[in-house]
């Protein structure tokens, strides 16, 4: 009788990857309330979120606890456009669990333990969004629900919502390293909310890499076409959100500040909020994912790539799908965005 082979996948280079993966991610697994809440309550006499990602430092507002007012208030909108986004990231990790039912089983796990993460954060998104709320004034808006965003994102395809997360999770990585990290005048436990955050995301980053890969890998020229249209409108999609949120966010700003707020000075902050969350930001972030030297875009391509370009530049878009491009992602990539320091670069 032949012996049977338990898991024959299990020898390869990627599974030893996924297998590390597993492995740090036991490592550093925290607890809610036990590592990151501690008992504890939003210091509100200290910004939210940092001036590298809200800008305020440049703003017009010229009284310094209005500008700390607003850190609040956008540093709220911060994290629950992430327990946001989890809800479409969880969804996909768990149809992507299907492909490796049967392969390499540390695949499998570095996926159930992603998903199993992405629920613990959002779990940990609602949990401060509930102590911000029992401390703010009534009258704060989210402008997207997560069940109708995780429906039409999930639409579209495979890869194109792999880039979009791979992205998310990469700049997730880079916000906290060059922005929320360095900045000692933030509220601790908003800090905190983010360090533990971070952690778990940058096997995440790397796992999203591999995934999108593994998925590109199998696609056709058209099918590539299509997904890099489908790219286009997903970011569109977000800049919408973004931008509905901008609006809100200011106009609660404007109902609880004690002083009443000129016509002239809304539009000005509305701008301002515009651009902090913005769309051109967040489009700009997504260039460095888009490498030239490989396949995203292949020569026989490149009549798509160009109307995409025009696509995105009738969009008021700087991301432009680069002639030759391709995807090209690399653990040094990751490293660039605080991955390496913690060690859990495969
Ligand atoms: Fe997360
Ligand atoms: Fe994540």
């Amino acid at each position: 009788m032949n012996a049977v082979a338990i898991d024959t996948a299990v020898a390869t280079p990627e599974a030893s990857r996924y297998a590390k993966i597993v492995e740090v991610s036991k490592r550093i697994r925290w607890d809610i309330e036990r590592d990151v809440i501690r008992g504890r309550h939003f210091n509100f006499d200290n910004k939210f979120l940092p001036d590298g990602l809200s800008r305020l430092d440049r703003s017009s507002l010229a009284d310094a606890g209005e500008r700390r007012l607003m850190s609040q208030i956008q540093g709220r909108t911060y994290a629950n456009i992430f327990g946001l986004v989890e809800r479409f990231i969880n969804a996909k990790v768990l149809e992507l669990s299907e492909d490796h039912w049967f392969g390499a089983q540390s695949a499998l796990g570095a996926l159930v333990r992603f998903s199993d993460e992405e629920l613990k954060h959002q779990v940990l998104f609602r949990r401060i969004e509930a102590l911000i709320r029992a401390a703010m004034p009534a009258g704060y808006r989210h402008a997207a629900d997560p069940n109708a965003v995780a429906h039409a994102v999930l639409g579209k395809s495979t890869w194109a919502v792999l880039a979009l997360t791979c992205h998310i999770e990469l700049f997730t990585q880079a916000h906290y390293r060059e922005s929320i990290e360095p900045d000692d005048s933030l509220s601790e436990l908003y800090k905190d909310v983010f360090l533990f955050h971070w952690r778990e995301e940058s096997q995440h980053a790397i796992l999203d890499e591999m995934e999108w890969r593994r998925i590109d890998a199998l696609l056709s020229p058209a099918e590539c076409d299509a997904a890099v249209g489908d790219l286009i409108a997903l970011v569109g999609a977000v800049d919408g959100i973004l931008q509905a949120q901008a609006q809100a966010d200011v106009q609660y700003f404007r109902e609880i500040l004690p002083r009443a707020l000129t016509a002239a000075e809304q539009d000005i902050l509305e701008s301002e909020t515009l651009s902090a969350y913005g769309s051109r930001k967040f489009r700009n972030r997504l260039v460095p994912v888009l490498r030239p030297g490989g396949r995203l875009v292949a020569p026989p391509q490149e009549p798509a790539a160009a109307a995409a370009t025009a696509r995105l530049r009738a969009q008021a878009s700087p991301l432009r799908v680069t002639r030759g491009a391709r995807l090209r992602l690399s653990c040094a990539q990751g490293n660039r965005a605080g991955v390496a320091r913690s060690g859990e670069c495969a």
